[in-house]
């Protein structure tokens, strides 16, 4: 199944916890890794009506910890020097951002040609697919877990970092009332402050493309009733 295929069964299920959630944990800080990954966070702020900050969906930290490695298995050097910087929906359209991407400090436009760069953008994009594919049954598990002590810890240890998490969008980049991945400050209180990158043409194209997608997904759900016990 890819990501999408997941939607109606995933979206029942990420349901029901969020309204236990909701009832037996209200003030938690809910960090979401189901796929699809930003409408399945879309359908825990429906069903928890928590404050967006305390919730947060998992991606963007591991779909940047692939991008780095593809650019360290390209390179060979520079292993743990690696910031790399993706956006969007953690789906087909995702952005990941070269541009935005540094070894120590360097860019990688200055270290790779943008044939290497655009197979290591689409490398990065099927990460998933290519770990499920491997694993001929099931979905990646090591990586996702490893991204999602990354948020836990930050929020634990209040380290207010930013990593680019799934958050619903108040007006930011020019959308709302969507989940989308950007760049997020994380803490003790959750993703507490989303962070405006100045974006090219392009990649607001790219970025647009993806929160459409997102939001189709959500339209379906709209479309078939599953919203309905909310009105
Ligand atoms: C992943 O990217 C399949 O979404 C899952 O590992």
């Amino acid at each position: 199944m890819s990501r999408d295929d997941l939607l109606t069964k995933n979206a029942e299920i990420v349901k029901m916890y969020a309204l236990e959630i909701k009832e037996h944990a209200p003030d938690a800080i809910v960090v979401v890794v189901s796929n699809p990954l930003d409408v399945m966070t879309y359908v825990v702020h429906k069903y928890t009506g928590f404050p967006r900050e305390r919730i947060l969906g998992m991606a963007g930290i591991l779909d940047a910890a692939r991008m780095a490695h593809f650019i360290y298995e390209k390179l060979g050097y520079g292993a743990g020097q690696i910031r790399a910087t993706v956006m969007g929906g953690h789906g087909d359209t995702m952005v990941p951002l070269p541009k935005f991407t540094t070894v120590a400090g360097v860019p990688i436009d200055d270290l790779l040609d943008s044939e290497e760069i655009g197979e290591i953008v689409k490398k990065t994009r099927n990460g998933g697919a290519q770990i499920v594919n491997l694993l001929g049954d099931g979905s990646a598990y090591y990586a996702p877990a490893k991204s999602t002590a990354v948020i836990v810890d930050a929020i634990l240890k209040d380290t207010k970092q930013i990593h680019s998490c799934a958050m619903m969008l108040d007006g930011e980049y020019g959308y709302d009332s969507i989940v989308s991945g950007v760049p997020v400050t994380i803490g003790a209180g959750g993703g507490e402050q989303i962070i405006e990158m100045t974006l090219k043409q392009l990649q607001k194209t790219r970025f647009k493309n993806s929160v459409a997608s997102v939001k189709e997904m959500v339209d379906i759900l709209y479309a078939n009733g599953f919203f309905d016990d909310l009105k």
